[in-house]
């Protein structure tokens, strides 16, 4: 991805100016409050972690930022402005949970759909797609169908869908939680080095505390529902981090005492 290779940007995430803002974000599902009071802002190129426990209403917070469910009170800013949907004018893309492949289509095909909302000119598709593969590792994999892959070589095709229009935000719900420990470490550290090359910032949900604190920049403690947020944490330290750190080890202990 030559554009991506060229912003390439160091300066520390502090300095950089807020692309998303949340304030005070409510939702109810009937009777039931899932999000309470939901307020903070992240700042481009960072990587924020949401970890909370099962139903603590971390999906509904994705669907929420991405436009695809409405709050009942509160406002979302992307980048100063406040909008109902986001997802269609390409800044933002939401990687599920599920990998959600079209079984139908080989892994060039699957990643063209994310293209196919795009204003990319189809002419520079072929390109797009040879380059986002090759960034995820799976340039020699273009022509295979989704059952003929790894689990993790899936998610590698979902990431590559997710990245292939260069979105500014990247939101991902568990993205990696059904991988084994070495396919999602791996997959974290391919995580890390793409997003060294650009400006995109992640928010993603997690339950595991390890995978917080390996990837993100700072961390949202949900409490169990309703949604808050608990705390917010910093997490300085030099990346790539291995679970072995003792600055990382500290950081999940420490961490596990506030969930
Ligand atoms: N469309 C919906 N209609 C009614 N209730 C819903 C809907 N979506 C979510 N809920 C409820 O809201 C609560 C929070 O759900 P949500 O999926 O956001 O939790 P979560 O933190 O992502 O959980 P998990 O870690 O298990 O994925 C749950 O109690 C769920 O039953
Ligand atoms: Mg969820």
């Amino acid at each position: 991805m030559s554009a991506l290779a060229l912003r390439k940007e160091n300066s520390p995430v502090s300095f950089r100016p807020n692309i998303i803002e949340l304030k005070a974000l409510s939702k109810h599902f009937g009777k039931l409050s899932v999000l309470d009071d939901i307020s903070f802002k992240v700042r481009e190129k960072e990587i924020l972690a949401i970890l909370g426990s099962s139903g603590s209403g971390k999906s509904t917070l994705l669907n929420i930022i991405s436009g695809l469910l409405s709050q009942d009170e509160g406002t979302v800013y992307i980048s100063g402005k406040s909008s109902t949907s986001y997802l269609g004018w390409g800044k933002i893309v939401y990687m599920f949970q599920e990998d959600r492949l079209l079984p139908w289509r080989t892994v060039r095909d699957n990643v063209a759909f994310g293209l196919e909302n795009s204003q990319i000119p189809k002419s520079e598709w072929p390109a797009k797609i040879r380059e986002v593969l090759k960034l995820v590792n799976l340039e020699d994999f273009a022509d295979f169908w989704p059952h003929q892959l790894s689990g993790g070589m899936r998610s590698r095709v979902a990431l590559a869908r997710s990245l292939v229009a260069e979105p500014q935000i990247l939101l991902m719900d568990e993205p990696f939680s059904k991988l084994d420990a070495q396919t999602r470490s791996q997959l974290h550290a391919e995580l890390l080095r793409i997003h060294q090359l650009t400006k995109m910032t992640i928010v993603f949900v997690t339950h595991d505390v390890e995978e917080a604190v390996v990837l993100a920049d700072r961390v949202a403690v949900f409490s169990s529902r309703p949604g808050r947020i608990k705390e917010m944490v910093d997490i300085r330290m030099e990346r790539p981090r291995q679970l072995t750190d003792m600055g990382v080890v500290r950081a999940v202990q420490d961490l596990r005492r506030k969930i």
